[in-house]
């Protein structure tokens, strides 16, 4: 009885020794929890540096977005295949998510061995090994047959732009391929997966481990918004605010954050607990002064220190009698499996003497209890370390969430944590203690990383099939240069078919004589009147011109005019005008004043005489009744005779194509063709006189009203048209007329535009399916929103709070959409603008013989104004299809009304001469 109490003295006695003599020599490695509070603050200060635009670039702590934004809803489904390279086991799985409702994930893998050579040879070797296995195990499987989506869990920091991106920012462990940094990791695999004829993959989602640990407990427990890897190496993973994310644009929701924590310190940061130990590890390893926190916790590491502890020790003749072995000489003889074996609570000692004796040493009872006391150390360091970390993390997420207490899941993988019998427990014990404020539930990844990964993949395979939908509807409004071409054939042929005739009366682009014959020659002078109706604005003006010095001075004011004016009586609509006018002759102090008028009337009218136009129909938003087929110069006559308060002299009806060009051509001489891009589409050019059939005479030129908004109304473009182009006509005022026009002009591009985003959002491609009563409503898109919303200087966000202004609710996602659904519309507009304009170079070139022509198109209208990329995309096609014109647009800065006045002033003196012959 005395000897058993004497041997247990002795032994505890021996214990205590070893474990101070161990204690004191390993003093720096054991931390206090001040310690760890202050490195948990240390590495909050990281986060928040790595996740700033301005301090990222020098974080050690790169905080990488993951572009994962959502935790499996359980609505995923699909089979996928999966790749998991970079922890100890590199593994090809096949991943079927099964039906919706039941949460079922069946999974089929089979591990590939990664020889040193092959992870440290070169890059293209390393991915054409990874496809050979991939190959093998779809011919094992049977599945050679079938295109699957691919999610690659590579556990490694990538820098993303997105989900099926990744640039590989440095290799760490084990690995050290040649060439494959900075490099994209998804297109290196996809080429080698090319060269296999045989097999068809399609690469959607590449994940880090910690995403894929964090997706996998997600999908069994909801509050998992962390993943924590302590394995090979180490790293975490969390649900970050959007709105914190500065690399990434957009603000609302979450998007996971790779914190690759394992470089923590790699800037000095943990230079003063850092020990002799690590430096020496840090030394002997493939990345020198890289990973420094990762060198102290994870499993790569862990057994190595411990050997140089031993050794050092030994050397010390602190241990084995002062004695070393040539194993224990060498690096990686002690492999973590081992510090785990030697802390088992029973097997311990056993397993601790029976491997020192296998590294050919001769440890005593002492030497067996210090070893094990010293991977104690190591290994609870490594737990405090995480713990720290992780604590951070959590106080980062109950910030965020502004919560007094956090409820959340942590999920865990990686062999230190599995294998290692105190482990667990001591790093959930830590991490209690350093954030008492949250309520963590550590939940082990059972099945690895590859579940999650295949959440993360079938959400992106949705998301693809959705994009390919858009791209679908998108494509429906590219033109090619072919279409393009043919467009200004026919554009060609309806010109002549105007001009002549036999056909003028059936023809859809009327090409009216305007009797407007020559370009000013800067003689014109006198004060003039002027109406502008049919834009935007309505205006009255007064125009002095000077003659000689070509200069103008004008004074206008802008009048609404009401929708029940517009589409109400054709004498109240006159009326109305007369009421603007006597408004402004009082305004401008002109009461009484007779002076001769230039009316802008810019719709089609059938003249026969400058001061004669028959409204043939109205267009775009106009509409009151009694018009058409009346002269709207009598109709303004008859008003100011129902007025009774003053005269006017109207000299002169104007399209606002002809007072475009008009006005541009006072400033240069070159310019023959008149351009709007507006509220509608139209175009007038100079043509020669024995061109015109309709009108007599064959000397000189006469203006022509071409009236190319009707172009297609007899089906000869039906083939470009769109159904939603055919949506937007049925809704119009004029349904089956103006079919150019309402591909075109801004009055419609915006209906274009709704009309798709109605479509899309039926089919759940936009605004969560949901049609809100703002996108039904027509006209919300207004050629300057649709302007605003395409500069390429607006962020996205400013494109969301643009699509809010008009009542639209829409998630970053949905602005991108928007905005490219207003780009194809708007560039096809002005792609067709350019097919017409190089069908009228060509003609004028063409008709009078020359090699080269050089013109200038006077051009004016919102649309070409506000939009920022139409003028452009504009005169590039003409180039294109007209390669032999020289084409200047020049942008009329007056408007129209200077152009009218002009005419009146021509056609002024023309009257007087005729009155004095
Ligand atoms: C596995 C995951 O379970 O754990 C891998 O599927 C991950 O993706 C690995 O990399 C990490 O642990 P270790 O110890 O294998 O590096
Ligand atoms: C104005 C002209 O500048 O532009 C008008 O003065 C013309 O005559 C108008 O109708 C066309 O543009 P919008 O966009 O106002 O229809
Ligand atoms: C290394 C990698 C990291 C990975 C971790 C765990 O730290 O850089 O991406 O998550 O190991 O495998
Ligand atoms: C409509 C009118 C036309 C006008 C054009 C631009 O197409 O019919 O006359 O020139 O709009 O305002």
């Amino acid at each position: 009885m005395f000897a058993v109490h004497l041997m247990a003295f002795y032994f505890t006695k021996l214990k205590e020794d070893q474990i101070k003599k161990v204690d004191r020599f390993l003093y720096h490695m054991r931390l206090s929890d001040e310690t760890l509070l202050d490195i948990m603050a240390r590495f909050q200060a990281e986060m928040q540096k790595g996740l700033g635009k301005d301090t990222n670039p020098t974080a050690s702590v790169k905080m990488l977005p993951t572009f994962v934004r959502a935790i499996p809803d359980g609505s995923e489904k699909g089979e996928f295949l999966s790749l998991d390279l970079g922890g100890s086991k590199f593994r090809v799985l096949k991943v079927q998510v099964s039906e919706e409702g039941k949460r079922n994930v069946q999974m089929e893998s089979q591990f590939y061995p990664t020889p040193n050579e092959i992870i440290r040879g070169n890059g293209s070797e390393l991915f054409e090994y990874v496809a050979d296995c991939l190959a093998d195990f779809m011919k094992t499987k049977g599945l050679k047959h079938k295109k699957l989506p691919l999610g690659l869990t590579f556990s490694f920091p990538c820098r993303q732009t997105k989900l099926e991106e990744g640039i590989l920012i440095s290799w760490t462990k084990k690995f050290k391929a040649r060439g494959v940094q900075d490099t994209d990791v998804v297109d290196c695999l996809a080429k080698a997966i090319k060269k296999h004829k045989d097999i068809d993959v399609d690469i959607l989602a590449l994940v880090n481990d910690t995403v894929g640990t964090m997706m996998t407990c997600a999908y069994d427990d909801p509050y998992c918004e962390v993943g924590v890897i302590i394995g090979t190496g180490t790293n975490a993973c969390y649900m970050e605010d959007m709105s914190n994310i500065d690399l990434v644009e957009g603000d609302e929701g979450r998007m996971c954050i790779n914190t690759e924590w394992g470089a923590f310190g790699d800037d000095g940061a943990l230079e003063d607990i850092r020990t002799e130990f690590d430096r020496e590890l840090d030394l002997g390893s493939l990345n020198p002064g890289k990973q420094l926190f990762e060198k102290m916790i994870s499993g790569l590491y862990l057994g190595e220190l411990v050997r140089i502890i031993l050794l050092k020790m030994a050397k010390a003749g602190l241990l084995f009698d002062g004695k070393k072995s040539s194993a224990l000489h060498t690096k990686g003889k002690i492999e973590t499996r081992h510090v785990a074996a030697m802390e088992k609570y029973k097997e311990g000692l056993a397993n601790t003497r029976e491997i020192l004796t296998d590294l050919g040493l001769e440890p005593s009872e002492a030497d067996c209890i210090a070893v094990q006391h010293i991977c104690t150390i190591v290994s609870f360091r490594s737990a405090n370390l995480c713990a720290a970390a992780l604590a951070a993390i959590l106080t980062r997420l109950r910030e965020n969430k502004k919560l007094v207490r956090l409820r959340t899941t942590v999920g865990m993988d990686g062999t230190v944590y599995k294998i290692h019998p105190q482990y667990p427990k001591r790093l959930h014990k830590v991490v209690r203690k350093l954030v008492p404020n949250c309520d963590v539930r550590f939940l082990l990844s059972e099945s690895g990383s590859t579940k999650g990964a295949a959440m993360v993949t079938a959400v992106a395979s949705r998301v693809q099939a959705q994009r390919k939908q858009i791209d679908k509807v998108l494509a429906l409004f590219q033109l090619t240069q072919e279409q393009l071409k043919a467009v200004q054939g026919k554009m060609r042929t309806e010109f002549e078919y105007g001009l002549k005739r036999d056909t003028h009366l059936l023809a859809t682009v009327k090409m009216l004589p305007t009797y407007v014959c020559g370009m000013p020659d800067g003689t014109e002078k006198g004060k003039f009147l002027a109406l502008d109706l049919g834009g935007t604005n309505f205006r009255v003006l007064l125009v002095k011109i000077r003659s000689g010095r070509r200069s103008v001075r004008m004074y206008n004011k802008i009048f609404a005019i009401p929708l029940e004016i517009m589409q109400g009586t054709g004498e109240e609509l006159f009326d109305h005008i007369v009421q603007c006018i006597a408004d402004f002759l009082d305004y401008m102090g002109l009461k009484g004043a007779q002076l001769p008028l230039g009316f802008t009337f810019s719709f089609p009218c059938r003249q026969t005489s400058i001061d004669k136009g028959t409204l043939i129909e109205w267009t775009k938003g106009f509409k009151a009744t009694d018009c058409e087929g009346e002269d709207v110069v009598d109709m303004l006559r008859e008003a100011i005779k129902r007025r009774n308060e003053f005269d006017l002299d109207i000299v002169a009806i104007v399209n606002d194509t002809v007072g475009t060009m008009m006005t541009c051509g006072h400033e240069d001489p070159n310019c023959e063709i008149g351009l709007i891009a507006g509220t509608g589409s139209n175009m007038c050019y100079m043509e020669e006189m024995k061109n015109i059939e309709l009108v007599e005479g064959d000397e000189g030129k006469m203006c022509i009203n071409t009236e190319w908004g009707g172009f297609g109304d007899n089906g000869c473009i039906d083939d470009i048209r769109t159904q939603y182009d055919e949506k937007v006509d049925e809704g119009s005022l004029n349904p089956g007329k103006q079919r150019y026009e309402k591909m075109t002009s801004g009055m419609y591009l915006g209906e274009i535009v709704r009309q798709i985003l109605i479509d899309l959002t039926k089919h759940g491609l936009l605004f969560r399916g949901q049609i809100s009563e703002r996108l039904r409503t027509r006209g919300i898109f207004e050629t300057k929103f649709l302007s605003q919303i395409e500069s390429d200087r607006l962020a996205l966000l400013q494109v969301r709070r643009i699509l809010q202004q008009l009542g639209l609710d829409s998630t970053c996602e949905d602005s991108i959409v928007v905005k490219e659904v207003c780009g194809a519309v708007s560039r096809r507009a002005a792609q067709l603008y350019g097919a017409g304009l190089a069908a009228i170079v060509e003609k004028r070139r063409e008709d009078q013989g020359l090699e080269n022509l050089k013109v200038t198109v006077g051009v004016d209208g919102t649309l070409y104004k506000l939009h920022p990329h139409f003028s452009r995309i504009l005169q590039e096609t003409v180039k294109e299809l007209a390669p032999r014109c020289d084409v200047t647009l020049m942008l009329s800065e007056d408007g129209s009304g200077k152009g009218a006045a002009l005419i009146t002033a021509v056609a002024k003196r023309l009257q007087q001469a005729q009155k004095e012959k």
